[in-house]
């Protein structure tokens, strides 16, 4: 693990180490879409981490899927992040916040404006979605027409902004996990026959073009993108073609010199290897589930630049210090991940205070 502790330089700022914490969503947003007040307090707790991509984010009311995401398109939303900004730099870390839409992957009631929702294509994604009234399946969305991508681009472009007027050090574009951008990349959500699908280096179309809009708007060193290649989630089966469709995708980003590219690893060694040689900046990675004992290897493998954990962070507000001095970690409770209040939030103890307990 020795290896995670050497200072990296990302975005052209300085990181003390190369343990971040990957984006999560909480489900605890006012009702507006403004960051909760402890958000704040949440992000702050876990400055330790260095680089904090911060939750899920819609850079439109289109964008959102889930209750009580937080959104960045509002003044009073730019207002929220501000809170956590300002708290995440009080400990000298830096926050990249996550810009995601969820394309298919939600549900009209879930949004302010109950419209349907859009995706490249007219094909459900087959899961079922938390509402207010319970778990409901994600109908089928309405295939997005050439005005709505136009549309969709410049909400992103100007989403980012939002997020550097709010003092964020970045944003990171959701190009993961079942969402807009991997609708658009995978071949059984995306049947357009426009510039944006058909075959597989068409389909890279739109993920590029936001990229270029976003660094238009804010600069390069400030955009991150995260992917996922070949995971098999939300209705998304991406095939043999995918070491295709990504070597091509991370080629051409590349060439926008970005501050990071974030994978998460589904498993496949030779892609990620092979995307290492394709890709020239810093490279993050993700394994899911990934044992304590294994965080370091990808970094001491030369695999990648950092890696980032998900529910070891939010279990977890002085990870590093856990990590660092052999000490136990608090586990994380599924029941409390998404929605709620303070608890399962802001409550989780610090070291000291789990020893006291434990003592
Ligand atoms: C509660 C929860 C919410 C998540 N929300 C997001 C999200 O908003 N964006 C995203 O890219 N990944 C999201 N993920 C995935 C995590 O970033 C991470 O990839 C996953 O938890 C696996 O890493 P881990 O084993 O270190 O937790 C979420 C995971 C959890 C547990």
């Amino acid at each position: 693990m020795a290896h995670l502790w050497s200072p990296f330089t990302l975005g052209g700022k300085p990181l003390p180490h190369r343990l971040a914490m990957a984006a999560m969503t909480r489900g605890r947003a006012l009702p507006d879409g403004t960051p909760h007040p402890d958000a704040a307090i949440y992000y702050g707790q876990r400055a330790g981490l260095g680089l904090l991509i911060a939750e899920g984010t819609q850079p439109s009311a289109d964008g959102q899927g889930y209750l009580s995401t937080p959104g960045i398109y509002t003044d009073a939303h730019v207002a929220g992040w501000k809170r956590v900004a300002d708290a995440v730099h009080e400990r000298k870390a830096l926050l990249f916040i996550q810009l995601m839409h969820v394309g298919r992957m939600g549900h009209p009631e879930n949004t302010p404006h109950h419209r349907q929702m859009l995706a490249p294509s007219a094909i459900a994604a087959g899961v079922d979605i938390f509402t207010a009234e319970g778990m409901k399946p994600a109908p089928i969305p309405r295939e997005m027409s050439s005005a709505d991508v136009r549309q969709t681009i410049g909400d992103f472009a100007s989403a980012a902004r939002r997020a550097i007027d709010a003092g964020a050090d970045g944003v990171e574009i959701h190009a993961a996990n079942g969402y807009l951008l991997h609708q658009f990349l995978a071949a059984n959500a995306n049947h357009r026959d426009d510039d944006y699908g058909g075959d597989s280096l068409r389909r890279v179309g739109l993920p590029l073009e936001i990229a270029a809009a976003v660094v238009d708007a804010i600069g390069p060193q400030r955009v991150g993108i995260r992917i996922s290649p070949g995971l098999k989630i939300g209705g998304i089966v991406e095939g043999e073609e995918t070491p295709e469709v990504y070597r091509h995708l991370v080629r051409e980003l590349s060439r926008l010199q970005l501050a990071y590219l974030h994978i998460t690893h589904a498993g496949d060694e030779d892609l990620l290897a092979s995307l290492r040689q394709d890709w020239h900046g810093p490279l993050v990675v993700n394994r899911p589930g990934r044992a304590r004992s294994a965080i370091g290897e990808d970094v001491a493998a030369g695999v990648a630049d950092m890696v980032s954990v998900g529910r070891m962070a939010l279990a977890n507000p002085d990870l590093v210090d856990r990590l660092k001095t052999e000490q136990p970690l608090n586990e994380g409770n599924p029941a409390t991940f998404y929605g709620g209040g303070a608890a399962g939030y802001i409550d989780y103890p610090m070291m000291e205070a789990t020893a006291a307990e434990s003592a």
